[in-house]
């Protein structure tokens, strides 16, 4: 590769067709609240959203972190999942923010191409209109990554991060956030203390208890407010619930 390539800016990225991505299905099978909705893992879920959901008596808009200690745990799926899961709740609107920017996931389990998002908004570049983008799922919207910034805790830590959170809570009942695992970024726990909760998803007999301790810990330190945990990997009942705290 020549030296006038390499130094040359990669490709911005395209704006999203909402036309297009409303006619996307959801095909993939571990997206069971919307693939498999009579299965019990789906009962799950929903089970899931009925305990958060009794955390918010009245009712008003909630912003929901989505993290875990480690990579790999289940953090994208059970987003979309509990996504899902609240849309199914009548009259329910839904937006997933794709907040991963490390390892982003949210378009690629919706079958969607890359788009502007979360980075192109932030930075002042693109109108919120034109960085969320519909699905298939009724009531269920979603803000991709966009391009990765040089400094993705920075722009996640922003006062403009705040009140973008303020802003989509005038437009949707849920905001959930998914993030990267919190034993090695601080981006979920400067996320969490931004939101209202967090959800910590834990991969059942995987994941060592002192590592789910020290993300809890992480989490409240900067004053996150923990909802409960999802467990997942696990065919016995109740793998995707509240923990009792
Ligand atoms: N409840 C579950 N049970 C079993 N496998 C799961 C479950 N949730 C996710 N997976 C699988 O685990 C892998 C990682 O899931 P993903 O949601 O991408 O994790 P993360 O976002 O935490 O990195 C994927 O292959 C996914 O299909
Ligand atoms: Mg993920």
């Amino acid at each position: 590769m020549s030296i006038a390539k390499e130094n040359e800016a990669p490709a911005p990225l395209p704006i999203g067709v909402a036309e297009e991505s409303k006619k996307v299905p959801v095909t993939r099978e571990e997206l069971v609240v919307a693939t498999a909705p009579l299965t019990q893992q789906a009962e799950q879920f929903r089970a899931l959203r009925n305990s958060i959901h009794a955390l918010n008596p009245d009712g008003a808009p909630r912003t929901v972190v989505v993290t875990s200690a480690l990579r790999g745990e289940g953090k994208s799926t059970a987003t979309l999942n509990l996504a899902f899961a609240l849309a199914e709740m009548p009259g329910f609107k839904v937006l997933v923010i794709d907040a991963n920017l490390h390892a982003p996931a949210i378009e690629g389990l919706f079958g969607l191409p890359r788009a502007q998002g979360l980075c192109e908004l932030l930075s002042g570049r693109l109108p919120l209109d034109q960085a969320v983008r519909p699905t298939s799922v009724s009531g269920v919207a979603i803000l991709g990554p966009g391009s990765k910034p040089r400094n993705p805790s920075e722009l996640l830590a922003s006062d403009r991060m705040r009140t973008l959170l303020r802003t989509l809570k005038q437009r949707y009942h849920y905001v959930l956030i998914d993030t990267p695992e919190a034993t090695t970024t601080s981006d979920a726990s400067l996320l969490g203390a931004m939101a209202d909760g967090v959800v910590v998803v834990v991969r059942v007999a995987t994941t060592p208890k002192s590592y789910v301790e020290q993300t809890c810990r992480a989490l409240e330190s900067l004053g996150a407010n923990l909802l409960g945990t999802c467990m997942t990997g696990a065919d016995a009942p109740n793998t995707a619930r509240q923990s009792p705290r």
